[in-house]
């Protein structure tokens, strides 16, 4: 049996500690933490503790664990977005193989400064689209791809974000703002374009798109609502953004409540609604993302895909509709169900890949399933190496563009744009 991969963590956040540090608990034959860092000491102990990293391979930044001679095989890059490039770039040069966070990096440049920096290295770089592992997706990409809906001429993918989703990550949290961390389009999408680029098989020649936050704004708050939820708002009994209904119930102790303060007791949660981000009131945060936002593609084959993404959803659930010369296929991560209309014998089939427990449902288990076989298995490409997942990047780039100027992207023209500036930046010209 071959020996557990060696890893260091750089991000003892929520992904570093819940997803692969979960997974490292579940599975200590197959990968082990050996050294960690992470800013923020109560994570950093945290993660430590759980994991019996030694005092010494415990550190206080990528920067001071990268500076230190290469102390594992691999490392798992669980910081912030735009944390994503100069440590991974580092990572890649000390000569780890990575498994790095999506979005890759924040700008479509440095996405292709990443792609070749792994290949000049020869180090594998694998990007955390989980989607691709999971049942559900892997079920519906073998059925696009065996034919049986004939050619494919029109999707439609909605990616509908849950109102408290909305309102903890991209009005509250992390990536609320495009300046701090990445627009919506790709830190939430980028998930979804490349499903699409994958199950599709098909790059996009070009797109438009529109979209704008609208709700979410100092506009809409209801009269008299003060900074901070815990403030004493009038509107308490109506906003559906109510911040202790949200994070107060003591039954609530999974994400996204856990990220909130290390300490989930009701004190705690308080503490962290009075002084923290996820008490603030929705409409008086400093969040620029948008809150909606669609894009048309027109595919290299003549497929046309209808994108919506929006924050107002009951539930996180993502619903689709592929018509094809042959036969139609509608989805939805609601009911788990995958059915086919056949056009020919009018014949219909439902197809339920069953759910998996586990985040993601198993895409946070399958993406390091895969790295580590990728590790261990001489020639074994894993399905979302860097290279595959730049062209959704490069998507959400362009659409982000397109939605901005106001404009059609053609999108063989952008590639070549993006490879040339990434280049200069490479070269540090
Ligand atoms: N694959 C997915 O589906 C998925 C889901 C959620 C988040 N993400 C991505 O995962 C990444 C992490 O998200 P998160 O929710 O865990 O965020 P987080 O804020 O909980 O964790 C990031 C951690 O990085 C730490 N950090 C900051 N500066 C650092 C430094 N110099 N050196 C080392 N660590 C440093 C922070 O203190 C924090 O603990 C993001 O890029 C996010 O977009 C991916």
């Amino acid at each position: 049996m071959p020996r557990p991969v060696e890893l260091a963590l750089l991000g003892a956040g929520n992904r570093g500690t819940f997803a692969y540090g979960g997974y490292a608990r579940r599975y200590p034959h197959r990968v082990r933490f050996i050294a960690v860092a992470e800013p923020d000491a109560g994570r950093r102990e945290r993660f430590a503790n759980e994991h019996a990293i030694p005092p010494e391979r415990r550190f206080d930044s990528w920067e001071a664990l990268l500076g230190r001679p290469q102390m594992a095989e691999a490392l798992i890059n669980a910081t912030m977005d735009r944390t994503h490039l100069h440590s991974t770039l580092a990572a890649l040069g000390a000569g780890y193989d990575v498994l790095l966070e999506k979005p890759m990096a924040t700008t479509a440049e440095d996405c292709v400064r990443l792609v070749q920096a792994a290949e000049r290295h020869g180090r594998l770089l694998q990007i955390c689209h989980v989607l691709r592992y999971t049942l559900f997706w892997s079920t519906l990409h073998d059925i696009v791809q065996s034919g049986r809906l004939g050619r494919v001429v029109t999707v439609t993918h909605n990616e509908n974000v849950a109102y408290w989703h909305m309102a903890h990550s991209f009005v509250r949290g992390n990536w609320r703002s495009a300046v701090t961390s990445a627009p919506m389009i790709l830190a939430k999408c980028c998930h979804d374009l490349d499903i699409l680029y994958w199950i599709l098989g098909s790059r996009v020649e070009s797109l438009s798109s529109f979209g704008s936050l609208s709700h979410f704004v100092a506009r809409a708050a209801p009269a008299g609502a003060p900074e901070r939820c815990t403030d004493g708002c009038p509107a308490e009994d109506d906003c559906p953004f109510y911040a202790p209904r949200l994070y107060l119930d003591e039954s609530l102790t999974g994400w996204p409540v856990n990220t909130i303060s290390l300490d989930l007791s009701q004190e705690g949660r308080l503490k962290a609604l009075r002084e923290g981000p996820y008490g603030r009131c929705v409409y008086r945060c400093d969040n620029d993302v948008v809150d909606h936002q669609v894009i048309n593609m027109v595919l290299e084959d003549e497929a046309t895909i209808a994108f919506t993404m929006h924050g107002h959803s009951h539930d996180n659930v993502r619903t689709m509709r592929y018509d094809g010369t042959r036969a139609t296929l509608r989805a939805s991560e609601a009911t788990h169900e995958i059915t086919l209309y056949d056009h020919l014998t009018g014949t219909e089939e439902t197809i339920a890949p069953g759910r998996v427990v586990g985040g993601h449902g198993g895409g946070d288990t399958g993406v390091m399933n895969a790295f580590v076989q990728a590790m261990r298995t001489p020639g074994f490409a894993a399905l979302t190496t860097a290279r595959a997942s730049l062209e959704s990047h490069l998507m959400a780039f362009a659409a982000e563009r397109a939605r901005i100027e106001g404009r059609v992207v053609a999108m063989r023209a952008y590639r070549e744009e993006i490879e040339a500036r990434a280049l200069t930046a490479s070269l540090g010209l």
